[in-house]
């Protein structure tokens, strides 16, 4: 598949838009495209036409893409030397972060939707959610109440309300330009009628025993208590739900503060909540130039939630 395919006029300009603005990142662009080939083009295409919806936001994209992968590479050539991330307390990083609506708008949320794409152990965590995830929501049909606990852009609750008919979700982000991302790309996909957002902190505030299904995707590692948010989320689920919940592992970010090196250390949180693990996936970025030397890395567990 040739991303310039006259098939694919977003994807094109996706392209034609990095050759311009940040042309070190064609790539990666290229070999996503070569890696992932049609199905990737026509998931791709199909979000940026809807979410985006016009040359300049596409433009506004790669430039916010570019300086929140720069931003990341600068932290990792840090991280190969250290061995740890910047120290930073949660409360910082919500300031930094999460409340500051222009980096939020500028970098952080079209850099994460992006990254879905053009991140090789992003797109696949993505292929292992719909293969695996989703079919089992579909089956049950009739029951499919979800939370999405740390929304960001809202990528994977509209994944699941797309495909999933009947489908309800209530999403809980703690930051104005999340929820307003997530409301957006709802709104994009036409399915926020089945949908509510909540600006909350779970481990604060949620409804107790209420949902079939939650969803989390690369949340722990923002958080000082992980297992403590990971047992808000168990509070949240029926005794016979499922959850998807992700981890980002040996990847620095401007709002990373946990730490996680092995996917072992996120599977033992899960079970010290009371989740048995089902099926999960490992994936790296890239491999590593040297043995030894850390690699961004993505941790998936398909949970089941089990008796109180
Ligand atoms: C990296 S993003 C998650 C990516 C997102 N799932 C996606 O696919 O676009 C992290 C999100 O977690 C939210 N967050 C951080 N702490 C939270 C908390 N205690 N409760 C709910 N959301 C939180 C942040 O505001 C941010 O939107």
């Amino acid at each position: 598949m040739s991303p310039r395919s006259s098939d694919f006029p977003f994807v094109s300009m996706l392209r034609a838009a990095f050759a311009a603005e940040a042309p070190y990142f064609v790539n990666s662009f290229d070999r996503a495209a070569a890696m992932f080939g049609e199905e990737w083009a026509r998931n791709f295409e199909v979000t940026l036409r809807e979410l985006l919806g016009a040359e300049p936001a596409v433009t506004a994209a790669v430039q916010g893409y570019a300086d929140f992968a720069m931003d990341a590479l600068r932290l990792h050539k840090r991280f190969e030397k250290t061995g740890e991330y910047e120290a930073k307390s949660y409360a910082d990083a919500s300031s930094e972060v999460y409340l500051n609506a222009g980096y939020m708008n500028d970098l952080y949320l079209p850099g994460i939707m992006l990254s879905h794409f053009l991140w090789p152990h992003h797109y696949r965590q993505r292929l292992f959610f719909e293969a695996n995830f989703l079919p089992e929501m579909s089956a049950k049909a009739g029951s499919a109440r979800f939370a999405e606990i740390g929304t960001g852009t809202g990528y994977y609750s509209r994944l699941a309300l797309t495909r999933v008919a009947d489908s309800r979700c209530d999403g809980f982000d703690i930051s104005p330009s999340s929820a307003a991302y997530t409301r957006r790309q709802w709104q994009a996909f036409g399915v926020e009628e089945r949908a509510a957002l909540h600006l909350k902190d779970i481990t604060r505030e949620a409804p107790a025993g209420e949902f079939d299904w939650a969803v989390s995707v690369e949340v722990l590692e923002h958080l000082e208590d992980p297992t403590g948010f990971l047992a808000a989320i168990h509070r949240m689920m029926r005794p016979e739900g499922k959850a998807f919940i992700t981890a980002a592992l040996n990847a620095p970010n401007a709002d990373h503060i946990y730490l996680y090196r092995h996917p072992d250390e996120v599977r033992r949180q899960l079970e010290e909540v009371g989740f048995t693990i089902e099926q999960y996936y490992f994936g790296s970025a890239y491999r590593p130039r040297t043995a030894g030397v850390p690699v961004p890395e993505s941790a998936a567990f398909i949970v089941s939630r089990g008796e109180p």
